[in-house]
């Protein structure tokens, strides 16, 4: 067999250059288009990061109210778009809905084979709008609630709050989803970026390369870990459960959700401004226990494993605390990250290189005809 260097899950790998985002494990740091993320987490809009993150500065004023009434006036669903959702059944995981909804939607484009960057960021200014409107709809239906159309005079963290819940969310609930959805928009070459990435390389469209990033962003080792936090919250009952269900976890060789990551090793750039706004939501919700929960476990695994929380870890309690359901935190994570997502594809179509790795062939050779 032919020897030849592996770099197994391209861990460490560089294998493009992106303005888009910058992640430094050595500096612990994330900037977006320059601007560390804790900036913008304190001090901008859903809407100015994603103008952000798509055209590469803050917009001005005008800019914003563009954004503003663009995104506001595409919120409510395509009734084919609704009727996708109400065809799938209720056993159906909420990322397969939201996977399912954004195929409809692209294929209801009729522009949807135009990869012109303008057409390319209409759709993706489009998406933006709609996939609170499919997260918020998806719950309410699992609860047998009726959909809430959205509403033009609240912003967006707001409007996803209302569509989901009915009422206008407390201001300090909006701020810290604010900040998770700030925190949540972009991160490099993660396994669903990188997925966009690979699908748009092929010239495909815009829709394929979000839908073949949510497929990535659903696996647990990904997305899919912010569910998993509350999933084993729920496993251990109580915080005085904490050390010996992860004594068990860890002898197991279980991979404990919401810890480590592939290229932070000293602990999450994201994390501390994550973990205040969690701490704010559990004191607003009255939930010292689930602190407990949360401190306990973060302690253990520090002495145990030396490995620390990712985003996740924060995010999960967050959103499990404003009342979403866990299955409902990815697809909250989807409609964060479809701004980084629609900014790399269209990087990435200007780059105009076909992504195609090789590979080393460690299989048997032989003949199916007489020598
Ligand atoms: C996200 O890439 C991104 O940017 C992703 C993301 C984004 O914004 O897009 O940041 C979002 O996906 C965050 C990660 C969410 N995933 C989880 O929380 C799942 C649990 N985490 C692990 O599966 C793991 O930490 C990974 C997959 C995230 C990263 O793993 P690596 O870098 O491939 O490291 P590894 O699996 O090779 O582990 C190295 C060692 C191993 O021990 P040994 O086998 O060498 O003895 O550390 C151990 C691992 O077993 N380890 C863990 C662990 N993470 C690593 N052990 C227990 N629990 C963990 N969480």
């Amino acid at each position: 067999m032919e020897e030849r260097e592996i770099y197994k899950g391209l861990a460490g790998v560089p294998v493009d250059y992106t303005a888009v985002s910058k992640v430094d494990p050595e500096s612990n740091s994330l900037l977006y288009r320059g601007y560390p993320v804790q900036d913008l987490a304190a001090t901008k809009s859903v809407e100015e990061v994603a103008w952000l993150l798509w055209y590469g500065e803050l917009p001005t004023p005008e800019q914003l109210d563009g954004l503003v009434e663009t995104e506001r006036s595409a919120r409510a669903l395509a009734p084919n778009v609704r009727r996708a959702i109400d065809d799938l059944p209720m056993t159906s995981h909420p990322m397969d809905v939201v996977r399912t909804a954004v195929s409809v939607i692209g294929a209801n484009d009729p522009d949807a084979e135009d990869n012109d960057p303008e057409q390319n960021l209409r759709k993706a200014k489009h998406l933006f709008a709609q996939i609170p409107a499919i997260v918020a709809y998806d719950q309410r239906r699992r609860h047998g609630l009726p959909l809430i159309e959205p509403r033009d005079d609240l912003d967006y963290p707001q409007n996803f709050l209302y569509m989901t819940f009915g009422e206008e969310a407390n201001p300090e609930v909006v701020d810290a989803f604010r900040v998770s959805m700030v925190l949540y928009a972009e991160h490099s070459f993660n396994a669903s970026t990188f997925t966009a990435r690979v699908i748009a390389s092929t010239l495909s469209d815009l829709h394929s390369s979000v839908v073949g990033a949510i497929g990535a962003l659903k696996g647990p080792l990904h997305g899919g870990a912010n569910e998993a936090v509350m999933e084993t919250f729920g496993q251990i009952g109580t915080p005085d459960k904490v050390e010996e269900w992860l004594d068990d976890a860890l002898a197991r060789k279980a991979k404990i959700m919401g810890f480590g990551h592939r290229v932070y090793k000293n602990g999450d750039s994201r994390v501390p401004t994550m973990r205040a706004a969690m701490e704010r939501m559990l004191d607003h919700y009255d939930r010292p226990d689930l602190l407990e929960m949360y401190e306990r476990m973060e302690k253990a695994m520090g002495e145990q494993k030396n490995i620390k929380p990712n985003l996740d870890y924060p995010a999960g309690p967050t959103y499990h605390v404003m009342g979403f359901d866990t299955e409902t935190f990815t697809p909250i994570f989807v409609a964060a990250r479809v701004t980084g997502w629609t900014a790399h594809i269209m990087e990435q179509l200007a780059s105009n290189a076909l992504i195609r790795p090789l590979s080393v062939y460690n299989g048997i050779e032989r003949r199916a005809v007489p020598e």
